[in-house]
């Protein structure tokens, strides 16, 4: 990829502006419940610091309605543990657009909320170009927000003086170009959660460069539908049958395939006192509710896994946040963190997995990014990268 990227420039006086995506999830009372997205976005504002730069630091926060600060959509307790992380003090300066803050090289403020600002969402470009006029330099480290384009994400790297990736940027693009641009073979993708409709485009776009295709969940089910096999009363979305098949006949034509379930686990219910049954994926009854895939599967597929050059990883297998239902996750998480492959995960859910079997140091790489993510592996262009390599070949 031809970006530049910040880890290349010297910084010293130079004013450095970093758009970070800090949408770090936060409880009732608004304390910050899981803050990964902060210190993965450390690199950036350290290099930054350390070379003499004077650093703005912004992120969105939620969904905010542009023109109005709620105090629920404040970056304070942001601001807050980012200093912490720091071990320094981290100004928030409100209304900053205009300029008139004072922050001077080797200092760092953080600017508030961005998506507050009137036109963000829309990319305006008059707001991009005011943004503009407050940096040197701006660094987009926001692969979380990569897919959106928005005056910071995407106006601001038109205008700006120089416009570079930060380091996170450039990692999750490096770790996620790795997998899916040149991957060792084979190829093995887990695309599991509740809904093909959702994941459509993903199954498709992988269908057409992976060696297997594992899937789980409810779209797992769908798969097993339109296989012929009978799975009872559980989440499926039966009008997508004739895509999955699709989806089966494409791989299998291309020698690939979609392993399905074997064996599965299920239950009357979903719920935490439900008694787990252990059959074979022919034998589920009308009253089932299929709720993870069964011990011979799992087995099965770990097998797949610890033969693989590269895994791509996107949902859990089953029901996992109840023991009885998180075997099949488990084994898999298993065997991704035994396999030497080059191995990446992603999205909400996977993560939770992820540290629930506490795996976490153990995978190649795991992305920050949720919705970003998805559109990466589904071979999407990601509006904040391609802006960032159309100003980088300008630079050529
Ligand atoms: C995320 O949490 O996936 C990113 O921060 C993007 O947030 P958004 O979906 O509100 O744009």
């Amino acid at each position: 990829m031809t970006f530049l990227r910040l880890t290349d420039l010297p910084v010293a006086g130079k004013r450095v502006f970093i758009r970070a995506d800090l949408n770090v999830p936060q409880d009732d009372a608004g304390n910050i419940t899981e803050d990964t997205r902060i210190h993965a976005s450390l690199p950036g504002i350290e290099y930054a610091l350390k070379g003499g730069a004077a650093v703005m630091v912004t992120s969105h926060l939620g969904r905010p309605t542009e023109g109005k600060l709620a105090p629920e959509d404040s970056l304070a307790p942001v601001a807050k543990r980012l200093g912490d992380m720091l071990h320094r003090p981290v100004p928030l300066v409100q209304n900053w657009v205009d300029g008139g803050f004072a922050v001077k090289p080797g200092e760092v403020v953080m600017l508030e909320n961005c998506r507050v600002n009137k036109g963000e969402k829309k990319n305006d470009e008059a707001l991009a170009h005011k943004m503009a006029a407050l940096c040197d330099v701006y660094v987009n480290d926001a692969f979380g927000t990569a897919h959106r384009a928005e005056a910071t994400t995407h106006g601001l790297a038109r205008f700006a003086p120089v416009a570079c990736a930060g380091p996170l940027m450039a990692a999750e693009l490096d770790a996620l170009g790795k997998a899916l641009r040149n991957p060792a073979r084979p190829l093995v993708a887990i695309v599991a959660g509740a809904k093909v409709s959702t994941k459509l485009t993903i199954l498709k776009s992988l269908a057409a460069k992976v060696d297997h295709l594992i899937v789980g969940g409810g779209i797992a089910n769908t798969f097993l539908a339109a296989a012929g096999l009978p799975i009872g009363r559980s989440l499926a979305e039966l009008e997508l049958v004739g895509e999955a098949r699709a989806i089966m006949d494409m791989m299998k034509a291309r020698g690939a395939e979609v392993p399905l379930p074997v064996d599965v686990v299920t239950a009357n219910d979903h719920s935490v006192l439900a008694r787990a049954n252990r059959v074979a994926a022919t034998e589920v009854r009308p009253d089932d509710k299929i709720l993870d895939i069964g011990p011979r599967t799992a087995a099965a597929l770990a097998e797949v896994i610890l033969k693989a050059g590269t895994i791509v990883w996107n949902g859990p297998l089953g029901a996992f946040e109840y023991d009885q239902f998180a075997g099949g996750t488990r084994t898999i998480a298993q065997a991704i963190a035994d396999s030497k492959a080059f191995s990446v995960a992603g999205g909400g859910d996977t993560l939770a997995a992820i540290a629930k079997f506490g795996v976490t140091d153990r995978i190649s790489y795991i992305s920050t990014g949720g919705g970003a993510f998805l559109e990466f592996i589904e071979g999407r262009t990601l509006p904040a990268v391609a802006v960032l390599e159309e100003r980088g070949r300008k630079q050529d």
